[in-house]
């Protein structure tokens, strides 16, 4: 390919439209030289014809006759593929050496090698190291040091302590090699590979262990599933841009998966114990649940496995995101409200959103753009029609003074500019060629997919110094237009419309921007819209259009061409299980041959593209804003992700049936370490109706990452369209809001050890068997048990109110006592507008009076609900900071109540400004006949015989500013006695 004729790249990149209009000029004063040179400048008289930038009449980018490839059709539903396990010798071990700190061995093939799905190696080693005293690494590498090992500057491996007390002991079989690993304190076998072999070849390993009848197994994402994920499941991981399937490999690899484990007949177990375990690899892979064994069939790499002991399903959780990255600390602001819509398409359209909440009194903190803000959709661009850079500029500063927020979308893909049409000038396009920045095909041409702008480059974001700096460049130039608070990095997986890399030499064919992307308009509904709005429209057919081809078992004309060491990568032998709609591993996404600038190729390392995208954004931000946190919100996520971006669960349907799977989506997203996550609220494509956005508003306010989004066809869905929906909203908003000190607390535990933000009931009540599956109800932090209407035209809802007879709940909205037995699925009233929300006992929730945003809420006074158990003992606690990426100032606040006093102890030097104005106290069993701080200040209470509580008021009045330290004790005596 030619690029002579572009344009050398400006210093500073300028942007679309002003580049086009500069362009001419350049072009005229030019051409105007040339031919005053070529016919003398008295004589010349010159008619121009102004050069008509292409775009002015659109085409298709991508020829109509691309290739998509050949369907592959999965191994595993393929009964006359061959099978391993039967074929193939397996290893013995040899030179078995016990160190220090674990075992070393050399693995010998058993026999005569299969070669099955690759080429088996003769001679691998194991590494087994003691990493901590719940944590142990079980490595196996080729000795000829040839299969690909995710580098420690990409993403950090699991990093070993010195001196562990190992909580597992790693025992083997040497011939042939098999092992097992046992949790010690109760001899229970936690992994266990007896009877089967080790299958280690250069493009298919295969390990297996037994499993529990009926185990309990969870993670394994990102996937569309219930939370627990049953017995019959073949999970395959390889990143893809797919609308939410139900069941298939969709946007993020999370090749972890946590255990729980009941009763048995482990004498020992007297509560359930649960541990996870995390196969570390960008390969493309299927895990085969089956009824009693769990296997990992993988595309390459090597096989290096984490076992996290738990004992509690927190703990593991805990121990394997501290292993891979603890997530990022948000600012406050992230936890408010967000809108969206693809199809805001001005500035005036962005004005009148954030007018119109205002005025519905429905708080919003943050308005998003989707693509309609670029100039033809090209990344880094501002389209000066309708979004010009002064209009954007008054309209954020409006917005910023408002303490409101705003977010751009950037596209993974960078259209490729024609080099044939001098007026198709795009500077950060040309600024990559310069930086050679771009994933190349074997060839080292560029690999040219398509994407919304047209035919498209990708940055190659692995281990390339030059695309970093790019970014920064990129980054900065574009502050200069927007004043964003932080990128949406979409289309990430990577994402491209057509298979391979379609654009190669065709670059001149592409004019400009073609996708005028309007669609037809959705005629989709949710279910029961027939009922409710039945007058509106026709309840769209929902049915599934049937995507599956039957097809020969094995494709006989698939390519063969191998790469450099001998691999079919874009055919690999073994072909995972990948959604129905893609034929292989090429489609919607690169191409596995595509090179990396080291050398790479994708196929080692596809699952990290979004990875390596997100951490190069976040090194951006932070060299433009040092010290700032860096606000990135991701779709492609892989183990580690959370330590840079949050996550939303990309393109849902507005269906009664996704916003249930946004429960154990944002659950499963807990274990996998991003735990601000959330979905569309309302649902992304098909139309919403006021009854499903009701139900959904108010669902997603308690899901960390609160935001309303859909597409450009759908019908618009802000929470103000629909006075049901509104009224719903601000019920839900205001809770969330009332909130903030505990979501800000949550958001802090989970930065510091891992701990899930929000929770699923199996975690929080280890010893009830009957909550395995629970994912229609969950927990925010152990606190707040949330019970959403999940499904349409009902006004009850059934849950459990979990734990024993001990375990008090309270109802949210009158504080009083819910009279239920324990674990029993109860009914409940759920009128439209109502959620149910019930405060367990025990906990002591940090709130403030809700304002119009985060800002404001942060101005008003502080409350503290205190839900006593059924012991009369309650606990909590509170972290605020100046919200630094290294906080100057923090607070840490521990509160604890016992024999009827509470005691509020701080460190840090973060200083609150405002006062606490109110204790609300549920459970006290009698009325007080004195309640006092330790200091000697006047203490206004009240208490409610009927419904058990005592409020300490007005405090804010009477001795807030004796209270601002957090350190002090409130006493209320049940008696004159015992005081
Ligand atoms: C796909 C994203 O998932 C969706 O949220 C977005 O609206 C579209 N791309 C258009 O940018």
């Amino acid at each position: 390919m030619h690029y002579t004729q572009l344009r050398p790249v400006h210093n500073r990149w300028s942007y679309a439209i002003s580049n086009v209009k500069e362009n001419l000029w350049f072009i005229l004063l030019s051409s105007l030289g040339i031919l005053f040179i070529l016919y003398g400048a008295a004589f010349a008289v010159v008619t121009f014809t102004p050069l008509v930038p292409s775009f002015i009449s659109p085409k298709q980018t991508s020829a109509p006759d691309l290739a998509d490839g050949i369907r592959q059709w999965p191994t595993v539903d393929n009964a006359s593929a061959p099978i391993a396990q039967e074929l193939c010798p397996g290893y013995y071990s040899e030179n078995v050496v016990r160190t220090t700190n674990g075992i070393t061995a050399w693995l010998r093939i058993a026999g005569q090698p299969c070669n099955i799905y690759g080429k088996d190696y003769n001679d691998l080693i194991l590494n087994v190291t003691y990493q901590t005293d719940n944590r142990l690494n079980v490595r196996i590498t080729d000795s000829e040091d040839i299969q690909y090992v995710i580098p420690d500057d990409v993403a950090k491996a699991p990093v070993a302590e010195t001196n562990t007390a190992q909580k597992y002991e790693f025992e083997y079989n040497t011939q042939p090699f098999e092992f097992w690993v046992t949790r010690r304190s109760d001899g229970d076998i936690l992994f266990d590979t007896r009877g089967t072999k080790l299958i280690f070849e250069d493009q298919y390993l295969e390990v297996m262990t037994k499993m529990e009848p009926n185990y309990n197994l969870y993670g394994l994402g990102e996937v569309i599933h219930e939370l627990r994920l049953g017995n019959n499941l073949t999970r395959a991981m390889w990143a893809t841009d797919l609308s939410n399937p139900i069941d298939s490999n969709m946007y993020g690899s999370h090749p972890v998966y946590l255990e729980t484990r009941y009763g048995g007949d482990l004498q020992s177990r007297t509560t359930s114990t649960s541990h996870a375990v995390f196969l570390r690899s960008s390969h493309g892979m299927d895990v085969l649940l089956r009824p009693e064994t769990l296997s990992y069939r993988v595309l390459g790499g090597i096989i290096d496995l984490y076992f996290y002991l738990g004992d509690t399903a927190i703990q593991a959780i805990q121990q394997y995101v501290s292993s891979i990255g603890l997530p990022a600390m948000q600012q406050y602001w992230v936890l408010g409200f967000h809108q969206c819509r693809w199809g805001y398409k001005n500035v005036n359209d962005l004005r009148d959103v954030v007018k119109l909440y205002r005025e519905a009194n429905i708080p919003l903190e943050v308005i998003w753009s989707d693509l309609d803000y670029m100039y033809q959709y090209r990344d880094w661009t501002l389209d000066e029609k309708n979004f010009h850079p002064d209009e954007m500029h008054h309209f954020l500063e409006e917005l910023h003074a408002n303490n409101q927020y705003y977010v751009p979308i950037i596209d993974a893909g960078i259209y490729a500019g024609n080099p044939t049409n001098l007026s198709d000038v795009y500077d950060p396009y040309t600024a990559g060629l310069d930086k050679s920045i771009y994933a190349l095909n074997p060839d080292s041409s560029l690999y040219i997919g398509n994407v919304w702008p047209g035919y498209t480059t990708f940055p190659d974001f692995y281990r390339n110094a030059n695309t970093l700096k790019w970014w920064i460049e990129a980054m900065r130039n574009f502050s200069t237009l927007v004043d964003y608070d932080g990128f949406w990095l979409d289309m990430n997986e990577i994402s491209t419309f057509c298979t391979g890399s379609c654009g190669n030499d065709k670059l001149s064919d592409n004019p400009s921007c073609l996708f005028d992307f309007v669609g037809s308009p959705s005629t989709d509904y949710p279910e029961g819209f027939n009922v409710t709005n039945s007058t509106e429209g026709f309840h769209a057919d929902s049915a599934k259009a049937v995507m599956a081809q039957i097809m020969p078992a094995v494709a006989p004309d698939a390519p063969v061409q191998l790469d450099k060491i001998g691999r079919n990568v874009n055919y690999p032998p073994y072909k995972i299980k990948l959604a129905e709609e893609l034929l292989n591993l090429a489609s919607h996404t690169l191409s596995p041959n595509v090179t990396h600038h080291d050398g790479t190729l994708e196929y080692d390392i596809h699952n990290l593209y979004a990875y390596t995208e997100t951490m190069t954004a976040y090194k951006s931000f932070l060299e433009l804003r040092p010290n700032k946190r860096p606000f990135l919100l991701t779709r492609g996520t892989f183990p580690g992700s959370g330590s840079y971006a949050a996550h939303w669960g990309g393109d849902n349907s507005s269906k009664f049936y996704y916003m249930a799977f946004s429960i154990p989506q944002v659950l499963s997203f807990q274990i996998f370490g991003i735990p601000v996550v959330g979905v569309d609220t309302c649902g992304f494509g098909g139309n919403t109706d006021f009854e499903l956005c009701a139900r959904w508003m108010q669902l997603g306010a308690f899901l960390p990452f609160y935001r309303n989004h859909n597409e450009i066809t759908s019908i618009p869905q802000e929470a103000y369209r629909w006075s049901s929906v509104a009224e719903a909203s601000r019920i839900a908003i205001n809770i969330r809001y009332s909130l903030l000190p505990y979501w800000y607390t949550l958001m802090y535990r989970a930065h510091v050890d891992g701990t899930p933000m929000v929770r699923a009931l199996a975690w929080e009540f280890p010893n009830e068997e009957a909550l395995k599956d629970a994912d229609r109800q969950f927990l925010v932090g152990s606190a707040i048990l949330v019970t959403p209407v999940l499904e349409p035209l009902v006004t009850t809802v059934n849950g459990v109110f979990p734990g024993s007879r001990n375990d008090i709940w309270y109802d949210w909205y009158n504080y009083t006592k819910i009279e239920v037995p324990n674990g029993k699925n109860v009914t409940m009233d759920a009128p439209l507008g109502h959620i149910n929300l019930a405060v367990r006992g025990g906990s002591i929730l940090p709130m403030q009076e809700p304002g119009y945003t985060t800002t404001e809420t942060r101005k008003n006074s502080l409350k503290l609900l205190v839900a006593l158990s059924s012991e009369g003992v309650a606990q909590g606690e509170i972290y605020l900071d100046d919200e630094a990426l290294v906080p100057a100032s923090t607070l840490n606040v521990e509160m604890t109540v016992a024999d009827g006093s509470l005691s509020v102890r701080s460190r840090g030097k973060f200083v609150i400004t405002t006062m606490l104005s109110k204790i609300t106290i549920l459970g006290v069993t009698s009325k007080p006949k004195r309640v006092h701080f330790d200091s000697p200040v006047v203490v206004n209470w009240a208490y409610d015989e009927t419904s058990r509580i005592l409020t300490i008021f007005d405090i804010d009045k009477f001795n807030g500013s004796d209270l601002k330290s957090f350190n002090w004790t409130l006493t209320w005596a049940e008696s004159d006695t015992s005081t």
